[in-house]
């Protein structure tokens, strides 16, 4: 037999978020096709994908109407600049975009980091436009993710990332997350997002001088492991925002495009006047081209622009990349935001989750499972293990049961395509819990840990 792909690839390609030395144990799967929610290996196995492909792909592999929609793009108009150019994709999408979340002056990059940086050097420049330069200060949260360039890793709390390059950053202020895991013992939900509450309240009256933005996930902290909470709090933070001009960043890169149930997950927040609360940016990114195409945009208020609108070229927004509003990525988002006026995703959706949540009772239910969580089309559970190799094993053993699933930690979760049937619901679940017992029959686990979970 020649050499595999995979062979190939641990030679050739560098992977991300791998110890390249692990792959010589466990080579990467090579992927020869998507149909729907399942990817085809080289051997012919097939794997549902349970994670979306990292939280982007909503619609499954080969969706036909992004398909149809990029090959129908690729005929007219491939790519082209977009300073001093423009085209009718991006203009389409940017319309429809601002119609969605009330904000607008849709700025384009290529991912989600790039999102969050675009997002941090616009809320700091335009204080410093406003005669307040004095406010260049973030504020993320305890376990928040907003991507890995320098920049979005300074707002980044995963201590792993944070250690291994904290020379390089500027760290942001890392105040309480919401998470209801994070609770004292006792201490019952309402009171955590209080005291969460009241920790902004006291950053913000302290430096609120200094600070440009918070920036946040809103509801779902997922690279923490899908920490899920409570909309009280984002309806406080943007209360406490506004009184203290600081600006409210709201991450939806993981979370926009309905996968938390409604279009946005910021939505789900109310402010005093009953009405959903506005950030004064909106990352997209992920789940905007339905994961086909790298994309990734952010909307912003009309006050946020007009503190650029000047005769000086220093008070423009300085931020340019050379993809900037790809033609072929636009028209796969505008048959994203096609698909789910058409097919009224989010009610379809919540027939699936009510079917997958009654399926998957066997997990919650689990012995050696608590903190199960669910909202929208995000299920996770904390499985009791001290296994340092447990989410590396579950990967593997996952795959060898059709499944691509990636615990974070020991957070157990499900983020599927938008398309899954009742068969493939079935094996999703029938299959993660074949593999947790596999993993957990096999368990490493320190003769203390073990001293420590038996007392
Ligand atoms: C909330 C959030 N923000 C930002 C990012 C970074 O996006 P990208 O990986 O495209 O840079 C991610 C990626 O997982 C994310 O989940």
């Amino acid at each position: 037999m020649g050499v595999t792909l995979a062979e190939r690839s641990r030679h050739a390609v560098w992977h991300p978020c791998t110890q390249m030395k692990g792959l010589d144990q466990a080579p990467p799967r090579a992927i020869v096709r998507g149909e729907g929610p399942w990817l085809i290996d080289e051997q012919g196995h097939r794997i549902l994908d349970a994670v979306s492909s990292w939280w982007v792909n909503l619609f499954g592999h080969g969706f036909a109407p992004i398909r149809e929609a990029i090959i129908d793009q690729l005929g007219q108009l491939d790519h082209i600049m977009l300073a001093g150019l423009t085209h009718a994709p991006v203009v389409e999408l940017s319309e429809r975009l601002g119609a969605l979340t009330g904000l607008g002056h849709a700025f384009y990059a290529s991912d989600g980091a790039s999102a969050t940086e675009i997002a941090l050097k616009m809320s700091a420049h335009s204080w410093r436009n406003r005669g307040r330069p004095g406010k260049h200060r973030f504020i993320g949260l305890q376990g928040g993710y907003h991507g890995e360039t320098v920049g979005a890793l300074s707002v980044t709390d995963i201590p792993l990332f944070r250690e291994a390059y904290a020379p390089l950053l500027r760290l942001s202020a890392t105040l309480p997350s919401p998470d209801p895991r994070h609770a004292a013992p006792g201490v019952s939900v309402e009171a955590h997002t209080t005291a969460c509450v009241q920790a902004l309240a006291d950053h913000l009256a302290e430096h609120h001088e200094s600070t440009a933005a918070l920036i946040l996930e809103p509801l779902v902290q997922g690279a923490a492991g899908m920490g899920m909470y409570a909309p009280a709090y984002l309806s406080a933070a943007r209360a406490l925002c506004d009184h203290h001009q600081v600006h409210l960043i709201c991450d939806e890169i993981a979370v926009g495009f309905g996968r938390t149930g409604t279009m946005f997950a910021h939505q789900q927040a109310r402010g005093a006047d009953g009405q959903p609360i506005r950030p004064d940016f909106i990352c997209l990114s992920k789940g905007l081209t339905g994961g086909v195409l790298p994309l990734s945009a952010v909307l912003t208020t009309d006050e946020v622009y007009a503190a650029f609108w000047d005769d000086r070229t220093t008070h423009g927004f300085l931020h340019s990349h050379s993809y900037t509003g790809n033609p072929l990525a636009c028209r796969a988002a505008l048959a994203v935001l096609d698909t789910f006026e058409r097919d009224d995703v989010l009610a379809r959706n919540r027939a699936t989750a009510a079917r997958l949540s009654a399926l998957a009772a066997p997990l919650t239910r689990h012995p050696r499972v608590s903190s199960h969580r669910q909202i929208g089309m995000i299920w996770a559970w904390d499985i009791d293990t001290t296994d340092p190799t447990f989410a590396a094993r579950f990967h593997r053993t996952a795959l060898d049961m059709g499944l691509l699933l990636r615990p974070i930690g020991n957070s157990l979760y499900f983020m599927p395509p938008y398309v899954l049937t009742e068969a493939d619901m079935q094996h999703l679940v029938d299959g993660a819990v074949r593999t947790l017992e596999q993993v957990l029959a096999h368990e490493a686990v320190s003769s203390s840990a073990r001293a420590e979970r038996l007392a």
